[in-house]
Parts: structure tokens; C-alpha cells; sequence
């Protein structure tokens, strides 16, 4: 097989900054990558929106990322690829698209109690991805799902550690605890980063699915198979644009990922769903 050489960016999409989530993971398994990421955070949450709006966001936005020339997408968003994953690969079939659904099928693997939790968002719960991951994996094991908007919200304020924020948490998981889950699904990408809450509230016997590291394999693989990926050894730069407030992105980015200055550029929609860079990094 001839060496693969391609050093564009791979661009990743999220409606805030729950996408960071994959982002960490794919920094670790593939250093040598760059990636454009955008948070449509003048859209944020996308969870309880309709399906047709957040197709036409995941659309601009793909758009913008192919006119950055980006060789791959990542859709780390599984309200976004619940409404649009289908959708964009039909829309773009030049570029490859690498998407997510729940972690069902680990979870039902796993468990032992053929109890498990799912905590996701409205869009991520209606969509017929949803419905067909169950179909697939979740045979004859008992599934509870809980919508948890507030969770969104939670770490788009960045994950604060306070007991107000533990008691938003324990609202949602208790009933599910009290299910006789041992195991849950972190079904939208925002929640790895209230880890902490999270354990705090199940204690130690339930297992925590987070699907960040398996997306970022398979995001490994389909570099692999397409010869997309960028030579060994050089280190890849990450560009952060948000369709909301780059201070307080760039705040998240620091809070979240532990970076000490990211720099954060600033883009907006147009009424024809096209997105343009309007502020140089801050
Ligand atoms: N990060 C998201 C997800 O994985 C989106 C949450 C939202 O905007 O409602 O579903």
C-alpha cells in the first residue's frame, strides 16, 4: 500500500463545545493531525430543535469546513448526527463523514444486571438512529433513557463543581439508579465532562460508557483506509472558531481541555445558512 501523505485538517463539528469531548481523544490517538473546529454555539443546545434546522447548521457548517479546505468530517455530536449524519453523506458524498450513535451495544455487552441507562438529549432520543441501535443491540436487555437538557447547559457554563450543579445531576441519574442500571451510556458528547459529578452520583458499581475513545479509533481507521492520514511525527495545530462568544469559548476550551491560550476565532451566519469568519483569534 502506497504511503498515505495528506496533511489537510480534518474538520469536526459540534453545536458547543461537548465535541472537545472526541477532540481530547483524537489529540492523543493522532497527534500528528490538524483539526478546525467549530462549536455552533449561536445555535446551542441542538437537542431540542427539529430535525430540518439542525440539518441546514450541520450543512453550512460542512460546507464551511470543505471551503477550508478539510480532507475528512467528524460529527461529534450525536443530536447532530441523530437529525444529519444520514443526510450530509448524502449532501457531500466527496468526503468522507465519520459520525456516532449511543454506545448501546458495549453497554448491553457489559451488563449484568440486563438493566442499562442512557442520558442523551430530545433529538438524540426521536431520531431513527436511536430506534436502530436499540433494534440492533439492546435484544432482550431493558433500556432507560433519560433527556437531560440542563446537562448541556451545565458544561457550556463550564462543568462548574458546586452543589447546585450536583443537584441537577442527581435529579437525572437517581431515577435511573433506582432502574438497577449497571451500566451507563453517555449519549451526547457534552456529559464526559461532568465525570466527576456523574461517579459522585452513581458510586462505583455502575459503569460509565463514554464513546469519545471508540470514535476517535474508528476516525483512525477511516484515515487509514482512505490514505487521509498526515505523516508521522509532525504535530498537528487545532484552529477553535465558534458561532458564539469567542471569549467565553476560549474560556471553555481553558476550563475543559486545560489549554493555557487557545486562540478562538469568531464566525457568523448569514440568512443564506452560510458561515464566514468575522474576528481573528482571541
Ligand atoms: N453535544 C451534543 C450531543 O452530543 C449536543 C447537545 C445539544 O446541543 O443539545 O448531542
Amino acid at each position: 500500500m502506497a504511503d498515505s501523505t495528506d496533511s489537510r485538517p480534518i474538520g469536526m463539528l459540534d453545536s458547543g463545545v461537548g465535541g472537545l469531548s472526541v477532540l481530547r481523544e483524537v489529540r492523543q490517538l493522532l497527534p500528528s493531525e490538524s483539526v478546525i473546529y467549530v462549536g455552533d454555539q449561536g445555535h446551542l443546545p441542538y437537542g431540542p430543535r427539529p430535525r430540518e434546522e439542525i440539518r441546514s447548521f450541520v450543512s453550512g457548517i460542512i460546507q464551511f469546513l470543505l471551503d477550508q479546505n478539510c480532507k475528512l468530517i467528524v460529527i461529534p455530536c450525536n443530536a447532530a448526527c441523530a437529525a444529519a449524519l444520514h443526510y450530509a453523506r448524502t449532501a457531500f458524498p466527496a468526503i468522507p463523514i465519520v459520525g456516532m450513535e449511543p454506545a448501546i451495544k458495549p453497554a448491553a455487552e457489559h451488563t449484568k444486571t440486563g438493566v442499562i441507562g442512557v442520558i442523551t438529549t430530545k433529538a438524540t432520543y426521536q431520531g431513527e438512529l436511536f430506534a436502530s441501535v436499540l433494534d440492533r443491540f439492546a435484544n432482550g436487555i431493558q433500556v432507560e433513557t433519560q433527556v437531560c437538557p440542563e446537562l448541556v447547559l451545565l458544561v457550556e457554563q463550564g462543568a462548574p463543581d458546586t452543589p447546585q450543579s450536583q443537584a441537577i445531576v442527581a435529579g437525572y441519574l437517581d431515577p435511573l439508579k433506582a432502574t438497577g442500571i449497571d451500566e451507563l451510556v453517555l449519549g451526547c458528547t457534552h456529559f464526559p465532562f461532568l465525570d466527576k459529578q456523574i461517579r459522585a452520583q452513581l458510586g462505583s458499581d455502575i459503569e460509565i460508557i463514554d464513546p469519545a475513545p471508540a470514535v476517535a479509533r474508528q476516525l483512525g481507521r477511516v484515515l487509514a483506509q482512505r490514505q487521509l492520514a498526515h505523516p508521522a511525527g509532525a504535530v498537528g495545530q487545532v484552529r477553535y472558531l465558534t458561532t458564539g462568544d469567542a471569549d467565553h469559548m476560549r474560556f471553555l476550551i481553558k476550563t475543559l481541555l486545560h489549554e493555557a491560550e487557545p486562540a478562538v476565532e469568531a464566525v457568523q451566519w448569514h440568512n443564506d445558512r452560510s458561515i464566514e469568519v468575522v474576528r481573528n483569534p482571541v
